[in-house]
């Protein structure tokens, strides 16, 4: 899937994030931003859904990783990149080796992994519209949206 797709929500979210997550296969990075409150984790919970998580997602703000392990074996891996400081940064905190490990890479501030990011990664961007609205940019600029 790719292209704008409005939600009015939380559930609505969850289930785009859900149909997005039967395109992941072990080893997609994918990038997610929007603002404060825009509803990244939101977005990661339908993932995290999808491929059978139990337990709770949060945001990863204070802890920069946080991994998820699904009931059929998957792993989802959930970054926030914010507070390091460049490629070594986020080397140093496992890149390689979850990736080695055929995890689901969901990463906020992507820009701090600079040319770790992958040509084939996959990018989510979301708007907030109004207090249930979001406009989810899936693999899309929203610039690039007429
Ligand atoms: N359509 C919608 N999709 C997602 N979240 C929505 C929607 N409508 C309302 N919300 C609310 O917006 C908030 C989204 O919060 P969420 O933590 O997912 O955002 P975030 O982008 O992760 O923010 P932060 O940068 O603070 O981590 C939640 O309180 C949620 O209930
Ligand atoms: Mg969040």
């Amino acid at each position: 899937m790719k292209g704008s797709f409005e939600t009015n929500s939380v559930e609505e979210t969850w289930n785009l994030a859900r149909e997005f997550a039967k395109e992941l296969r072990p080893g997609t990075v994918v990038c997610l931003e929007g603002d404060l409150g825009a509803g990244k984790t939101t977005f990661t919970q339908g993932l995290a859904s999808a491929m059978g998580v139990r337990g709770r997602v949060t945001s990863p703000t204070f802890c920069i990783v946080q991994e998820h392990e699904g009931d059929g074996g998957g792993l989802l891996v959930h970054m926030d990149l914010y507070r390091l400081h460049g490629e070594d940064d986020v080397l140093a905190i496992g890149w390689e080796d979850y990736l080695a490990r055929g995890a689901v890479l969901v990463v906020e501030w992507p820009e701090r992994a600079g040319s770790l990011i992958p040509p084939d990664a996959r990018h989510v961007e979301m708007r907030h519209v109004s207090e249930e609205s979001r406009i989810v940019h899936i693999d899309t600029r929203p610039d690039s949206v007429v």
